[in-house]
């Protein structure tokens, strides 16, 4: 029942390309009917294919045959037409479409494939269907212009990038995807390999050790968009596996690094945005993020910034705040400033709530009325009121807010706060691009849970030279700052790197330092200190998350709008329904045997 394309003529433009210039010629168009409109006489098709839409025109009087197959189309049919390119009469143009200006009256219909009633409308992408549904047939949804048009800036953007980096003399490497594991702080997936039973390969969670072996080999300047792999708890604006713009120098220190990121960033911005951003961008140290706020990724395109002030709570008599300072914790606190009479008393519990998230134990909180309005104001003297409203700056109508606590968890929770009151009181100027660094980052911090230091970067970055004697004793080691940088846009950490251990003995004492025995050193990364003994160069680089990038460039609230096949919440693909169970024999072949 349906046609081939046999003896028709190519394809001469894509559904997004005529133009009233085009009026009078011969054109071939195929694509899917987005829409078919029967008005009696003539029967309207919107064409789609990725590139757009074109309305094509049967007419029962030029051409009745073709007229009479056009009555058989439904929603999403493919089919091809060729016709002559008609500018439509002026109260026919259709100003919100790049071809509204014409029309094709078709002269001959190829009907290619018939397609089922699509499982949701494809017509209007601003619909809200589930996205189970939407990942589940992610063809069809692809099919909608939303996340079509992301897929195509996302290429664009791969464009630039290579395109800038390539000018910079950067040469595009492809390194393992089978490999041993590498610690970036998630967990791997792993793969078993056949030939040696009982041996694994982890898939990389970035390419860091071969692209140091690159500066190595003497292939200076490397970069990659490359697919990394982390098996950890899913956000937003995380998937277990994305994509990096991967990068490596030899011969650098931060500065030039930190040049060739800001050219990269100027050149995407100029290119896919017509924004012209001006570097060097602001940095920030890792503590004055923390101080001002509570996250090492700040956005400080709106107010809300923390302050301490654990010195002015002495003379207040509320146990909860003076038992954690006590304890050696402190008090941040946060100027809500103007939300005083936003914020309902169930609001507020909401907020208690939310803080609670981050492990804070109560949220405290003060309405200026101007007096002080709060279930804690009876704790505080007068004085002690005063101070924190001279501190806080506070004044009528203004909601103060306050977090005791150990200070990893008081920042967090109120930096948080702060981000959340932000985006829902509409605090954030919209379409406005905020990029900074963060440098001078903690090289180690300590993990309660496995009751030692572990790397904050990962344990190749490098401590700052002046900080390197701060490694002989435990009780310094949390004072040893990284020669790493983040770069933050709008507040998502979209870049992270470092000048690396480029001696042997440097990245040695790092291992130890992390708790590592010289024979476990050796076993994991062996053939990482060997070649630090071959004449490594001084190098750093930086990756980027490209997935992240591209979605805040996009405006997209997830980086699964900006994936063609994105997994699901657990990590799922819902397209292919993988992961799955396999075959007694594929296990047999690997000497797996399933536990349950
Ligand atoms: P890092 O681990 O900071 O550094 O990763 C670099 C950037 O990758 C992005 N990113 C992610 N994006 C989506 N989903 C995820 N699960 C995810 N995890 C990370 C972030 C992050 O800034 N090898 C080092 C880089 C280096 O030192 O050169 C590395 O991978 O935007
Ligand atoms: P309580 O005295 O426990 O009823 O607490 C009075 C108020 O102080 C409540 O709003 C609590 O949320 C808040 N609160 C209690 N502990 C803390 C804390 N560690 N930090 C901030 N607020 C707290």
């Amino acid at each position: 029942m349906f046609d081939s394309l046999a003896g028709l003529k190519k394809r001469t433009h894509s559904c997004g390309a005529l133009r009233a210039r085009d009026a009078g010629g011969e054109v071939i168009l195929m694509g899917w009917v987005q829409r078919r409109r029967d008005h009696g006489g003539l029967i309207f098709v919107d064409l789609r294919d990725r590139d757009g839409l074109t309305q094509v025109v049967f007419n029962p009087e030029a051409n009745p045959d073709v007229h009479n197959k056009a009555g058989i189309l439904r929603d999403e049919w493919v089919i091809a037409v060729r016709g002559v390119v008609n500018p439509r009469p002026p109260d026919m143009v259709n100003p919100q479409l790049d071809t509204g200006e014409i029309e094709v009256l078709v002269e001959e219909l190829r009907v290619l494939n018939g397609s089922k009633t699509p499982p949701f409308q494809l017509e209007d992408y601003r619909v809200d269907i589930s996205e189970a549904l939407r990942l589940k047939y992610r063809y069809l949804d692809l099919r909608r212009p939303g996340v079509m048009k992301n897929i195509l800036f996302r290429h664009r953007a791969a464009q630039v990038t290579r395109k800038f980096l390539n000018g910079q003399g950067f040469i595009e490497v492809e390194t393992p995807i089978l490999t041993k594991s590498t610690p970036e702080g998630a967990r791997d997936y792993l793969v078993p390999s056949r030939v040696m039973p009982g041996q694994f390969f982890a898939l990389p969670q970035s390419p860091q050790l071969f692209k140091q072996l690159l500066m190595m080999s003497g292939l200076d300047r490397y970069y990659q968009l490359c697919r990394c792999f982390r098996d950890e708890d899913l956000r937003a604006d995380r998937q277990p596996e994305f994509t990096q713009i991967d990068m490596e120098m030899a011969f650098v220190t931060e500065e030039d690094v930190m040049g060739v990121v800001e050219g990269l960033m100027v050149a995407l911005f100029q290119e896919l945005m017509g924004v012209h951003l001006q570097p060097p961008f602001p940095r920030l140290t890792y503590q004055e993020c923390m101080d001002r706020f509570g996250l090492d990724r700040p956005d400080p395109r709106f107010g809300l910034e923390l302050k301490e002030v654990t010195d002015l709570i002495r003379e207040s008599e509320f146990r909860a705040f003076r038992q954690v300072v006590d304890q050696g914790g402190i008090v941040k606190a946060m100027n809500g400033t103007g939300l005083a009479n936003k914020l309902s008393r169930k609001e507020l519990d909401d907020l208690t709530e939310f803080v609670g998230v981050y492990g804070a134990r109560g949220l405290a909180w003060v309405k200026m009325t101007p007096e002080w309005q709060s279930p804690i104001a009876k704790f505080f003297p007068a004085g002690s009121k005063k101070a924190l409203n001279d501190r806080l700056e506070a004044k009528e109508g203004d909601i103060l807010f306050f977090v005791a606590d150990i200070p990893q968890v008081a920042n967090t929770s109120l930096g948080q706060l702060r981000v959340h009151l932000g985006q829902r009181e509409g605090l954030i100027p919209p379409d406005t691009f905020n990029m900074l660094w963060v440098t001078d980052f903690p090289l180690l911090e300590y993990d309660r849970d496995a009751g030692r230091f572990v790397a904050v970067h990962h344990p190749f970055t490098a401590p700052k030279e002046e900080d390197i004697h701060l490694l002989d004793s435990p009780d310094t080691l949390g004072q040893v700052r990284a020669r790493a940088y983040d770069l933050v846009l709008n507040g998502t950490e979209i870049g992270g790197g470092s000048i690396r251990n480029w001696r042997r003995d440097l990245q040695e004492k790092l291992f130890q330092v992390l708790g590592m025995a010289p024979a476990e050193a050796e076993e994991k990364f062996g053939f990482l200190l060997e070649a630090l003994d071959y004449g490594a160069p001084p190098h750093g680089g930086v990756a980027f998350g490209f997935d992240r990038l591209v979605a805040i460039l996009c405006g997209a609230k997830s980086i699964r709008e900006v994936i063609a096949f994105p997994k699901t919440q657990k990590s799922a693909c819902p397209v292919t329904q993988a992961p799955s169970r396999v075959e007694p024999e594929q296990l047999l072949e690997l000497g797996l045997r399933l536990e349950k």
